[in-house]
């Protein structure tokens, strides 16, 4: 079989897509990553399409400037608004995670009613409710913005009652009208068992990391890109803001340390 050592590209508007680089690693351990964090730019859950473009182009070209073999857009804003076009542009190939998710809910859906909670822009955006009109024509969508979970999340507020509160007021449209629920969002793993608890036991929840990184090793042994076994793999970790703050912060959401992170101040000039 062919096999290619090069490193796969993640990026995200910041910490959050370390949930997906997290279940990326735990399947394919022989793969090195190169991880991009936006932290300058972050939010891209409030920005329009055409920013979220500009900058999601702008680390694909970074990214392909350290010869990635792919590119995973881990954040749900960037996959919603930015992928598709992107996909046309490049040859590399570019995955985001809204196709995984859509993929896994409408299998998993027994009623055919898929809820989907994410940022405004991801919401907004309609990615969601296309895809899965593509999937299954009969499937009814019902999505919900959950803006502030991202900054719960970074708060490490997880378990507070103000957490509580707030997940009660933003899923109750949701409880009881779906049994399938789509994370859409790099942060809501983390809030994962109040989320389980306050939709119930008969609720699956979609975690939008873990479908992406099933379909990323899907994506590279059709490409023949797969590393070969017991590969050393690497990782390497840069971010557009001081690197200290996403350092103390990422083990919250990789569950270790990410060790050493580099600053690229200038993502649009430096390509390489
Ligand atoms: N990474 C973003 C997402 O998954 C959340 C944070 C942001 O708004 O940039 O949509």
């Amino acid at each position: 079989m062919q096999s290619d050592r090069r490193p796969i590209g993640v990026f995200d508007s910041g910490l959050g897509g370390l949930t997906v680089l997290r279940a990326v690693r735990e399947r394919m351990p022989d793969e090195s990553l190169i991880y991009f964090g936006d932290t300058a730019r972050v939010p891209y859950g409030s920005k329009s399409a055409e920013t979220v473009t500009r900058f999601s182009r702008e680390i694909v070209e970074f990214l392909l400037g350290h010869e990635v073999k792919a590119v995973v857009a881990a954040c749900n804003s960037a996959s919603a608004l930015a992928v598709p076009l992107l996909k046309a542009e490049y040859t590399v190939p570019i995955m985001g995670v809204i196709g995984p998710g859509a993929r896994l809910a409408v299998e998993r859906t027994r009623s055919g009613r898929i809820g989907v909670i994410g940022t405004r822009a991801t919401i907004a955006s309609g990615a969601y409710e296309r895809a899965m009109a593509v999937l299954d024509p009969a499937a009814t969508v019902v999505t919900q913005p959950c803006p502030l979970f991202v900054s719960l999340v970074e708060e490490g507020w997880t378990d507070r009652p103000a957490a509580r509160l707030i997940a009660e007021e933003y899923l109750a449209p949701l409880r009881g009208r779906v049994d399938t629920l789509v994370l859409g969002c790099t942060h809501y793993p983390l809030l994962k068992p109040l989320i389980a608890e306050l939709m119930g036991p008969d609720v699956v929840l979609i975690d939008s990391a873990e479908s992406c990184a099933a379909e990323l090793g899907v994506l590279l042994n059709a490409h023949g890109l797969r590393a070969p076994e017991r590969t050393a793999a690497t990782e390497r970790f840069y971010v557009s803001d001081a690197p200290e703050l996403f350092s103390r912060l990422s083990t919250r959401f990789l569950g270790r340390d990410v060790g050493d992170v580099r600053h690229v101040p200038e993502v649009a000039e430096l390509k390489g």
